[in-house]
């Protein structure tokens, strides 16, 4: 017999792919941080490093909310996104378009971030968990914020660098 599965099953499965996503991404930023040329993008990997430690310990705290041991389920699209990445550093590197490059796939995880933050802070609002929705809601808010700032450090100077 099928299991019916519930918004609440789907929203405990998709907090646990986005726990393994953010812990996937505090193992990588560091790489991208010392791959990275120019200063200004160096620096926002190390500040979006120290904020998605926070992204951590947010998702605990909704765990804790729902009455759930935090777990990480296998995230195959951030794996993807960060493989792609990583062809990125081994591909372009001592090359002008490197950082460019590092760009776009940072902005793929934020933006991958992004979907999913959305979700299930849409989610929490409709299982009830006002608490939990807020945690999420400032999680995305921070990661629309370095989006922003990964595109204006790209269009001020990387992919002019990379042009030439
Ligand atoms: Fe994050
Ligand atoms: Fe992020």
């Amino acid at each position: 017999m099928v299991e019916l599965k519930t918004l609440e099953n789907l929203f405990l499965d998709t907090l646990k792919d986005v726990y393994f996503a953010e812990q996937k991404i505090v193992a990588t930023l560091p790489e991208m941080e010392d791959a990275a040329t120019n200063n200004q993008l160096k620096d926002a990997f190390a500040k979006h490093l120290a904020e998605t430690k926070v992204h951590v310990q947010r998702l605990e705290q909704v765990f804790a909310i729902i009455g759930t041991e935090p777990e990480a389920k296998t995230c195959d699209a951030i794996l993807g996104i960060t493989d792609e990445g990583a062809e990125i550093m081994e591909e372009y590197e001592g090359s002008p378009a490197l950082d460019a490059g590092l760009l776009a796939a940072a902005q793929a995880v934020e933006h991958y971030e992004m979907s999913r933050y959305g979700t299930l802070r849409t989610w929490a609002l409709e299982l009830g968990y006002n608490d939990a929705a807020g945690l999420l809601q400032t999680t995305l808010d921070e990661e629309q914020a370095t989006d922003l700032a990964l595109t204006s450090i790209a269009t001020s100077v990387v992919n002019q660098k990379a042009e030439a």
